[in-house]
């Protein structure tokens, strides 16, 4: 076992490092956040400065809970969850955890989540030969199977996810994913309009490549196509999914999810602010009408009834919270006001992908703010890398990148 593991480390990290590292190299200039461009090499030495911030303990956990580091985060489609994950990233990325990462992609993968992808990861930071292969986190894109994360994660890890009101979330999708060209009705005066009106003639689903136009995030959360028409197994399912997930987050009530999230975990109000990720630009946006409910209610059954379930019991948590949530809220909001006057150049934007207004930092940006303005796409660059030098190192090889 251990010699078989340790030449497969050998032949995969390698290859998954090189091209890493010519993907590293290929990044485009306009990656740059404010005067500072953060180059290659600067962006590998983010967080190796001063991060003594970081553990200055605010007072802000009341009681002697400790902080939960095992955490599986199942990450669905259009629904603010990139952001969500560069706040798990960074918590993993300071407090030296370890993910299981796909070492070609920062999408783990768009099927249901196997242990055999963990096999794959670079290997835990602390990895023991011979031992267990346990990981602290999932945050990556992979379709949500509870037995196969279960067998790979610490045990104790904690699940959430978060979900969005499915009319925005099909918008969103509809505008991301470009429909309005693929489906030929950018000359319409309004393309989602005339989607909506006609959705039923799109049911035929092989039309689509991507299943996150209709149930998306049942997809996402483990639900099958065929098993998304029954209501029954759609209860079923839901029901389930209440029974196993710790916290299901809800985009529209995005700073509450995150105190409930902080609580439950257990972290610290430095550990939830965060800087928006994947800002959609105006012109990939589109109208909500009110007629579009009903239609879209019929098209993703699935949806809606995930969605009335847990914005339901989400209120409940508040509730259970106590007296105290809304003083936590209010500190929150501060604190995130804080961190835009002093991270973010007033104004500034970087539309580098058309699609997004990404925030841009000012010249002089702190290690703390670089951390909150880093991509999803390169926390996974540095936490793979990270795994995988800790696996050379561990096999003697005496590795610097420079
Ligand atoms: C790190 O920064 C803190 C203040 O933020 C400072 O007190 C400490 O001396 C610094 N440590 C080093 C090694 O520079
Ligand atoms: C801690 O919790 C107790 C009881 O829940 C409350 O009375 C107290 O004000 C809280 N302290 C802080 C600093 O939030
Ligand atoms: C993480 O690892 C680095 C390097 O080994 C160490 O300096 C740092 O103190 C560790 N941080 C935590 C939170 O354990
Ligand atoms: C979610 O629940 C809240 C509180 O009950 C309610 O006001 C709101 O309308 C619900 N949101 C949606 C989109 O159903
Ligand atoms: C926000 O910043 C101001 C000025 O730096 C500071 O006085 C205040 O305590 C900060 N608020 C929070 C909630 O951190
Ligand atoms: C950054 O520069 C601005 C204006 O030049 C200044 O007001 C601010 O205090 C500086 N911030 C830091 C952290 O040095
Ligand atoms: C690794 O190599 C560097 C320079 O090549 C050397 O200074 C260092 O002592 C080596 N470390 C180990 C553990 O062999």
């Amino acid at each position: 076992m251990g010699n078989r593991l340790l030449v497969c480390f050998i032949a995969l990290c390698s290859i998954a490092l090189i091209t890493l590292l010519s993907r590293t190299r290929n990044l485009p200039e306009r990656l740059s956040y404010g005067k500072s461009p953060l180059t290659r090499t600067a962006m590998l030495k983010v967080g190796d400065g001063n991060l003594s911030f970081w553990s200055t303990k605010v007072s802000d956990i009341n009681g002697t809970c400790r902080p939960v580091n095992n955490v599986v985060f199942i990450k669905t489609h259009k629904t603010g969850s990139t952001t969500l994950a560069t706040i798990i990233e960074r918590y993993g990325y300071i407090n030296n955890l370890s993910f299981v990462l796909n070492p070609h992609s920062h999408i783990l993968t768009d099927k249901l989540f196997n242990r055999n992808m963990a096999y794959k990861s670079p290997p835990p930071l602390d990895f023991k030969e011979n031992h267990k292969l346990q990981f602290n986190i999932i945050t990556n894109h992979a379709r949500y199977s509870r037995i196969e994360m279960e067998s790979v994660i610490q045990s104790g890890a904690k699940y959430i996810t978060i979900i969005r009101y499915p009319v925005t979330n099909l918008e969103s999708a509809f505008g991301y994913f470009r429909l309005a060209e693929r489906l030929d009705l950018t000359h319409n005066k309004n393309p989602f309009y005339t989607f909506v009106n006609e959705i039923d003639k799109y049911s035929t689903e092989s039309f689509f490549r991507r299943p996150y136009i209709r149930n998306g995030q049942m997809y996402d959360l483990g639900l099958n196509p065929e098993n998304q028409k029954s209501v029954a197994s759609i209860q079923k399912k839901i029901k389930d999914l209440s029974r196993e997930f710790d916290l299901v987050l809800i985009h529209e009530y995005y700073d509450e999810s995150l105190v409930l999230l902080k609580n439950l975990m257990c972290w610290h109000f430095n550990d939830i602010v965060y800087i928006p990720k994947g800002i959609r630009s105006k012109q990939f946006r589109y109208n909500i009408d009110n007629s579009f409910e009903m239609k879209i209610k019929r098209w993703s059954l699935a949806d809606f009834l995930l969605y009335e379930h847990f914005n339901r019991t989400f209120w409940k948590k508040i509730q259970t919270y106590g007296q105290t949530f809304y003083n936590d809220l209010h500190r929150f909001r501060q604190k995130q006001h804080n961190v835009t006057m002093t991270c973010i150049e007033e104004g500034a934007v970087d539309t580098f992908d058309a699609r997004e207004e990404k925030w841009v930092l000012v010249a002089n940006a702190t290690e703390f703010c670089r951390l909150l303005r880093l991509e999803d796409t390169q926390y996974w660059k540095l936490l793979a890398q990270r795994q995988m030098i800790a696996a050379l190192h561990r096999m003697n090889f005496n590795f610097t990148l420079n």
